[in-house]
């Protein structure tokens, strides 16, 4: 049994990256979907319930995904075969494709179909060992289309068995009726989708993508100083393109992640280093993209955390299986197997505010668990790369 934690560690850093808390021949009482107590085999109290023998299995808490646009309407593996002949991901979405094609192709869905589609997405996910998920909006882009997003997000949410959180991304790209009246767009989503999304009640958080050729540190502020007003606490999308101030704007904001950081200098390292806001990594857009690795081994060795989610995308990432991010971020990122565990699991929880609940085990938390291996070592489960480690998962919520 490997990823023991105190109860009240909220996340690890630096150093402390490195730890895996394990107990080899162990016992875990769950009840009602809690953890309840674990130990030592030679410790295991005599129970009048019903016991299962693992048989040498490991068993590790489920990884957390804090970072998805798991709600979408279609592929867009004409423009992954576009990549393939030499047009790059910027210049693809400069010409109106990108996530503005993924746009179109939502806004003329119906609500069901795509909860359908999505719920396929979901189930895979937990399949390979996912027992949370975060899930953004962001390709609706008009007030109706956005709505709709954030709808069948909520009904995922009441749905499924793991927990659910859903971020507001309203400013994922300008629609293109906007392209020149930026201000336009920018009070839609103040003025006329965050009203309603806080009456009913329809995010947890808000997001920007910061960057080149989307929206500007000024731009961003703006946006979630009017969410944060709702109740919504932000995430932000920064440094994936360049190095932009997505860092300074999400720090500023006492956001609870900052995702891609592709980019990064000594500057963002500080400004992170004074803050409560978790850096995450995104390997699977990395080398779906064939742009830079976020550098997690500079980032750890600076004494800060770091997590790792999917960004499972129809665009940068169309990849939901946490077992492989999590060879790449050893393979790509500069992490070790263990900090790679970490990154996937307490402190992935701690990008979602999920650190009280779930990514590790420990007396209280959610009975979120895989069932996988048995193994020779941590090193040996992202050594096997894109195998879903997982024989059976047991969830809760
Ligand atoms: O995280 N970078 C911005 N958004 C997504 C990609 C969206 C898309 O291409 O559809 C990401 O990589
Ligand atoms: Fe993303």
């Amino acid at each position: 049994m490997i990823g023991i934690l105190e109860p009240g560690i909220t996340h690890l850093k630096g150093d402390e990256m490195s730890r895996v808390n394990s107990i080899k021949n162990a016992w875990l009482l769950v009840e009602e979907g809690e953890i309840v107590d674990y130990g030592s085999m030679d410790t295991c109290p005599k129970f009048n319930i019903e016991t299962k023998d693992l048989k040498g299995q490991w068993v590790l808490p489920a990884f957390v995904d804090s970072h998805t646009h798991m709600v979408f309407a279609g592929p867009r593996h004409n423009e992954y075969v576009m990549r393939l002949k030499g047009k790059t991901y910027a210049e693809i979405a400069a010409e109106g494709g990108g996530i503005i094609n993924s746009a179109k192709l939502l806004q003329s869905m119906d609500e069901d179909t795509l909860y359908e589609l999505s719920m396929k997405h979901a189930y895979d996910a937990i399949a390979s060992g996912t027992g949370a998920l975060e899930i953004k909006s962001g390709y609706g882009l008009s007030v109706d289309a956005e709505l709709k997003m954030l709808r069948v997000i909520k009904r995922m949410k009441a749905d499924l068995p793991i927990v659910v959180k859903a971020t507001f991304l309203g400013a994922h790209a300008f629609p293109p009726e906007f392209k020149n009246d930026h201000e336009g767009y920018i009070s839609q989503i103040i003025d006329e989708m965050l009203p309603v999304i806080s009456e009913e009640g329809l995010a947890d958080f808000i997001d920007v993508f910061c960057d080149e050729g989307f929206y500007n540190p000024e731009e961003t502020d703006r946006i979630l100083k009017a969410a944060i007003s709702h109740g919504l606490k932000p995430k932000i999308h920064g440094n994936e393109l360049g190095i932009t101030g997505g860092v300074q704007v999400a720090v500023a904001n006492q956001s609870l992640s900052v995702d891609h950081l592709e980019h990064i200098g000594d500057a963002e390292i500080a400004c992170l280093k004074d803050s409560n806001t978790m850096p995450v990594a995104l390997p699977g857009s990395s080398f779906f993209l064939k742009i830079p690795y976020t550098p997690a081994r500079k980032i750890i060795d600076n004494g800060l955390p770091i997590a790792v989610a999917s960004d499972f995308n129809p665009g940068s990432s169309p990849c939901n299986n946490l077992w492989f991010i999590w060879s790449l971020a050893c393979l790509y990122n500069g992490m070790t197997p263990e900090e790679g565990f970490n990154a996937l699991t307490i402190n992935a929880a701690k990008a979602m505010d999920l650190e009280k609940t779930h990514g590790s085990i420990s007396k209280g938390k959610k009975a979120c668990l895989v069932f996988a291996g048995p193994f020779e070592h941590i090193n040996e489960i992202p050594y096997w790369f894109t195998k879903n480690h997982s024989n059976k998962v047991l969830m809760s919520k």
